[in-house]
């Protein structure tokens, strides 16, 4: 399913949006993370798939991949570790916010607890945040957060708390934790009287948009390398993150953003008909873990309810299919790590082309040349390796004979 938003508009990066995202917080957060051992040292790979272009019959197609973000698997590493550092220079502004990660201050921190609700990615971030930075963490998980991804959280010293229901309902119960033993709810989704750290967390994800302005070189105000660019989204952080800084950077230049979401829990297209942040329609359950949300978060819907063009749904087998098209590579294209929520993008691309109306709407043709964000690897290994067919190490033995044969570093 495709729709248009009615609302769509190509201005200028509003003042009052800069006021509360911009390219010179986001500039540093990118610094305070720079060092911290989980993140890598270099900007994540973008990547050209020529073979997959011409499959697509576009002239560009091009993934920025980051399961090589961090050991952690996903681009999440940017978004809760940016928020507590900004949350403990608010509690301490005396510290040095590079210093924290690097646990100068554990002595100081040791008595400070952090809690938030997560269906993976975000919680695995902030508990590895959490120890480095020497505070105590505690993790909410609904029903349908697998074993293995919670061993994964666990693994970093986090306190985990299950509950039978589902994400909305972990977020709930986070918040009641946190005011009933007074800790600091680090969660990537705003509500009503708390839009402070969510606001950090997207600021985080900054990063990523920083990095493809500068490998492919666009010049403020012009149109870029893309004429498109798929976003996926969960409660719509990750893609107001990233919306937000190159709307700041191209302004009315900016490319056409396309936000893709499971059908089962399409609440920002919802919120593209409603005209205010809603709630998802289905079972909100998806094998796209990280995307399986039900709400909409208020604060990342102001970003996306003028910028972005189209809101589409896909289902979990065209999800899976896509997974095996870049763990596949071919001739001239690398072979990718792309967990169930990072191939939401090409997901949606392959159906939009192969429906000429669907393509026609969304100003597809052979001229596109369209951008995907590959935001997580093999997250939960068992999965991906059952979904896609071969393990991850597979891949990515394969990916380093692709990139000896064609000598790319
Ligand atoms: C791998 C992955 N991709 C995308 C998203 C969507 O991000 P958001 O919920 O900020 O829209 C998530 C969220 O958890 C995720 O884990």
């Amino acid at each position: 399913m495709l729709i248009a938003n009615p609302r769509a508009a190509r201005t200028l990066y509003p003042a009052e949006l800069r006021a509360i995202l911009s390219i010179d917080k986001a500039r540093q957060s990118r610094q305070w993370l720079s060092h911290w051992r989980e993140i890598a040292p270099v900007a994540t790979p973008l990547h050209d798939l020529p073979d997959l272009a011409e499959a697509l019959q576009i002239a560009r197609f091009s993934v920025k991949d980051e399961s090589a973000r961090s050991p952690l698997g996903s681009f999440k590493a940017l978004g809760a570790p940016a928020a507590l550092v900004r949350q403990i220079l608010r509690l301490h502004p005396d510290i040095d916010p590079q210093g924290v990660l690097a646990g100068r201050y554990a002595d100081r921190l040791k008595n400070y607890t952090v809690v938030s609700a997560t269906d993976g990615n975000h919680g695995r971030g902030l508990a590895a945040a959490a120890r480095d930075a020497g505070c105590y963490c505690v993790i909410v998980l609904h029903a349908n957060v697998s074993q293995e991804r919670e061993k994964a959280i666990a693994a970093y010293g986090a306190q985990i708390v299950r509950i039978a229901g589902n994400y909305d309902e972990s977020v709930q119960e986070a918040a009641r934790l946190a005011s009933a033993h007074g800790w600091q709810v680090v969660s990537d989704t705003s509500y009503e009287g708390y839009e402070d750290i969510p606001r950090d967390v997207m600021q985080g994800y900054g990063t990523i948009a920083a990095e493809i302005v500068e490998q492919t070189a666009v010049q403020p105000d012009t149109a870029g390398a893309y004429t498109h660019v798929m976003l996926q989204g969960g409660v719509g952080g990750m893609a107001a993150g990233l919306i937000s800084y190159l709307w700041e950077h191209q302004g009315v230049n900016r490319p056409r953003f396309i936000v893709v979401e499971p059908v089962q829990a399409d609440c920002l297209m919802q919120s593209a008909i409603q005209g205010r942040p809603a709630r998802a329609t289905g079972s909100v359950d998806s094998v796209m873990a990280g995307l399986a949300c039900g709400e909409t978060s208020p604060l990342a819907w102001r970003f996306l309810d003028t910028s972005v063009d189209h809101f589409a749904t896909i289902e979990d087998n065209e999800a899976i299919d896509a997974m095996r098209v870049l763990a596949r590579g071919s001739e001239q294209d690398i072979p990718i790590v792309a967990g169930e929520s990072g191939v939401a993008g090409l997901a949606a691309l392959r159906r939009l082309r192969g429906d000429a109306s669907l393509s026609a709407q969304a100003g597809l043709d052979a001229q596109s040349r369209v951008l995907i964000i590959n935001t997580e690897g093999a997250t939960a290994p068992s999965v991906f390796r059952q979904l896609a067919g071969t393990s991850a190490d597979e891949i990515l033995q394969r990916q380093q004979q692709f990139s000896r044969k064609n000598h790319v570093r």
